[in-house]
């Protein structure tokens, strides 16, 4: 297999959690992250799901590098980034961008669509010189579909649909390999949704990028991944193709956000399996012992207690499309989707 594009190794970050005023001492730490791995190759997109607080927001900001990780890997086609600094770290960061997930907080209400998609060029006036930058930012309301006469408009003038691709091609001006969308449709409207996935889709092609993709719900992903990494209190619990995850899911994690994603037809519905989930997540600040999960797992046993499950293919299923990393000490196929149409029976 070709060398990835991207590869996180044990990433983790803990927020220290403070008391005092004067004499600030460290009583315990908000384990954000605590232990993803990952690859993505080149061309790839890798969707990452989980509910809110499970971490999914400060991987991406470790891989874009607001946040600095406290401890692990990112290695970027080989070399490991977070122990770059100055001109090497500012020539890497290019080549990894984000797109947010609010389009309506993002974007500076009074700065004009030409200045913040070419805000990006004052960092980096190597890709576009002065007199250049602004066909270049034109070019790329075109690319988004967006009329690049509205090169002089504010924000408050675009719908929240038109507002994300603004910040696609803010994402885009400097050319990166890596786009890393933290929940870019989970502000739209369902109807835009799918627009600004298809625009994604298509720029991918375009301009041959890789993609994290991170979203809470798994029905957004489905379309746009070709991989699924599933976390859960900060980290993986199930990883696998899109086939592999979605059809033949084997943590009990996976198989229950799965029973809530919506299935459109009135029949296919019927049969499809339910799992509601009882209790809340607990805080990161104090992650339940060995499996994280087993507060919620109707399947919880006392080694899940005791025992910390390894994001590893299950020894059960040597091949096969359940032949997947997934942490839980009995991973089991459940098939919680309706088979699609094709393959259902007459
Ligand atoms: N700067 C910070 N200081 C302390 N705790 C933080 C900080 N940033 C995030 N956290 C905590 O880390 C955990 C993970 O947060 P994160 O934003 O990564 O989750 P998320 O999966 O993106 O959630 P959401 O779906 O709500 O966006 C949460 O419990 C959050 O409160
Ligand atoms: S290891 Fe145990 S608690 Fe965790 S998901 Fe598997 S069965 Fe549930
Ligand atoms: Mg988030």
């Amino acid at each position: 297999m070709a060398e990835p594009l991207l590869e996180v190794t044990g990433l983790v970050k803990h927020y220290p959690l403070t008391q005092g005023i004067v004499f600030r001492k460290q009583i315990g730490a908000v384990k954000a992250v605590d232990g993803v791995s990952f690859t993505l190759a080149a061309g790839e997109t890798l969707g990452i799901v989980g509910e809110s607080g499970c971490g999914k927001s400060t991987v991406a900001k470790m891989l874009v590098n607001l946040e600095r990780p406290t401890s692990g890997a990112i290695s970027y086609k080989g070399e490991d980034i977070t122990k770059l600094s100055g001109r090497a770290l500012k020539a890497v960061r290019r080549n990894i961008q984000m797109v947010f997930q609010d389009p309506y907080t993002s974007l500076n209400p009074r700065m004009t669509v030409g200045d913040i998609i070419g805000e990006p060029y004052e960092i980096h006036p190597e890709v576009a010189p002065k007199g250049d930058r602004r066909r270049k930012v034109q070019d790329l309301l075109d690319v988004v579909g967006l009329n690049p006469e509205y090169i002089n408009r504010y924000p408050h003038q675009f719908s929240g649909g038109q507002r994300q691709r603004i910040g696609i091609a803010r994402g885009l001006a400097l050319r990166p390999e890596v786009i890393v969308a933290d929940e870019p449709v989970s502000a739209l409207d369902v109807s835009v949704q799918a627009q600004v996935i298809n625009l994604m889709g298509r720029l991918q092609h375009e301009f041959g990028l890789s993609y994290v993709f991170i979203a809470h719900d798994l029905s957004i992903v489905r379309h746009i991944s070709d991989r699924v990494g599933v976390m859960y209190l900060g980290r993986v619990v199930e990883i696998g193709t899109d086939e592999q995850i979605y059809d033949h899911p084997t943590h009990p994690y996976t198989q229950a956000l799965l029973s809530a994603v919506p299935v459109p037809d009135p029949e296919a519905r019927a049969h499809r399996d339910r799992i509601i989930l009882s209790g809340d997540v607990p805080s990161p600040a104090n992650p339940p012992s060995g499996c994280r999960f087993r507060t919620r797992c109707w399947k919880a046993q006392p080694r899940c207690a005791s025992e910390e499950p390894l994001l590893a293919v299950p020894a059960v299923f040597p091949d096969g499309p359940a032949a997947h990393p997934s942490a839980c000490h009995f991973a089991a196929e459940r098939r919680v989707l309706p088979p699609p149409p094709e393959e259902a029976g007459p």
